[in-house]
């Protein structure tokens, strides 16, 4: 199974970067092939620009979610929805409107924050957005990162065993969920 990556922050040392990767290590050990994308390559949406002819990184992230199998959306929480970078890339994909190439792709979402709510707020807008493109997302166990700063080693790895266990269940549940579906 191939599965694509998207971090929410755009952030060098950013925590959801660090979980996406720790999230990639679970599915690579249950057989998947993970890529990324960097949705900071993308311009701001403009219906101008989405025509016949649209900008070359557009098309390649509409290329790779199109390839693949299945999505892993891993985001910080902004101001209690998603950041504007993810928002943005997401309505890149989504046209045409119901017929996009994010209809019937399954997703998973995690999150991580400094927060004890480990940006669960994100987590129901995204399900909100992702409806409207009819993009089914893996329901249940939820998965948050809350005190983030303090669950990574010098390295960048979590720290904590059953974190590590609790993820590498759900990524490898995830994976069963998206294969069936
Ligand atoms: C503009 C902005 C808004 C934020 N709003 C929230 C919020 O609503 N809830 C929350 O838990 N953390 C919020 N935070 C703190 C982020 O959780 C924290 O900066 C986190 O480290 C961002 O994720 P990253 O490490 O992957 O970049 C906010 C941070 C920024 C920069």
């Amino acid at each position: 199974m191939n599965l694509l990556g998207i971090s929410g922050s755009l952030r060098a040392e950013s925590f959801n970067t660090k979980l996406l990767a720790a999230a990639a290590q679970s599915a690579e050990a249950a057989g998947a092939t993970v890529s990324t994308f960097d949705i900071g390559t993308l311009p701001l949406y403009n219906q101008d620009l989405d025509g016949d002819d649209k900008p070359d990184s557009v098309v390649a992230w509409k290329s790779a979610i199109e390839k693949t199998d299945a999505l892993v959306f891993v985001s910080p929480e902004y101001n209690y929805g998603i950041p504007g970078v993810l928002k943005n890339a997401i309505d890149w994909a989504s046209r045409p409107g119901y017929k996009s190439v994010l209809r019937g792709k399954p997703s998973l979402i995690l999150s991580a924050s400094m927060s004890a709510i480990g940006g669960a707020r994100m987590q129901a807008h995204l399900k909100n957005i992702l409806a409207a493109t009819l993009t089914p997302f893996y329901l249940a166990p939820e998965f948050v990162l809350a005190a983030a700063h303090k669950a990574f080693d010098d390295e960048g790895h979590l720290a904590d065993e059953d974190t590590i266990k609790r993820l590498d269940r759900l990524v490898r549940d995830f994976m069963t969920w998206a294969a069936a579906d």
